[in-house]
């Protein structure tokens, strides 16, 4: 990392993490998928400790969990210190990444092959990240719903 990815005191911004995640993140999807893709949502980010000027970064990223066009890619980012070779897990994030044909629209991507318990853990997490953000969805638009505009109960105008 360099003095243009860092802000005054010398740790690198957290856009500049985030950009890095979602550019592993999507092409762990396509040599998945072998489809162009595009990123749906960041569904967490986490910084646990800053990254700071002159360290090497490392990101492993790895498809957790794969349904219909949808992809859920985990992102572990690690820095080093090379001069003492001290590293130290800075970031986690979790994206979902959509394989979309030449038009854009969402394709069928191919199952996700899993043959540890490893792998199926990182999966059952991701479903269960998966039916909060759909159970969340659909609260916030009940709630949405139960609440009147006060521009609705005005009787219409000619
Ligand atoms: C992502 C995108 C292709 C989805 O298109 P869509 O017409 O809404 O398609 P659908 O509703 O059929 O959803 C397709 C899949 O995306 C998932 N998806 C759509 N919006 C999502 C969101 N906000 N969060 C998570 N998943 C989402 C759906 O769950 C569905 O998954 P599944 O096929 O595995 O069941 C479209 O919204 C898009 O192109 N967004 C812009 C992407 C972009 O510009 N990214 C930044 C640059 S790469």
């Amino acid at each position: 990392m360099g003095p243009q990815d860092a802000n005054l005191t010398g740790s690198v911004h957290g856009g500049v993490v985030m950009k890095l995640c979602d550019e592993a993140a999507s092409l762990a999807a396509i040599r998945h998928a072998r489809e162009r893709v595009v990123t749906a949502a960041c569904d967490r980010m986490t910084f646990l400790v800053p990254v700071f000027i002159g360290e090497l970064v490392t990101l492993s990223a790895r498809v957790n969990a794969v349904w219909h066009s949808s992809m859920e890619v985990g992102v572990r980012v690690e820095a080093e210190n090379p001069l003492t070779g001290e590293r130290r897990h800075t970031n986690t994030a979790y994206l979902t990444i959509v394989a979309v044909d030449e038009h854009g629209r969402p394709i069928a991507v191919p199952p996700l092959v899993i043959g540890d318990e490893e792998g199926s853990r990182r999966e059952r997490e991701a479903q269960i990240r998966r039916s909060n953000r759909l159970a969340e969805r659909e609260r916030i638009k009940s709630e949405q719903d139960a609440v009147q505009s006060p521009l609705d109960t005005q009787p219409a105008k000619d």
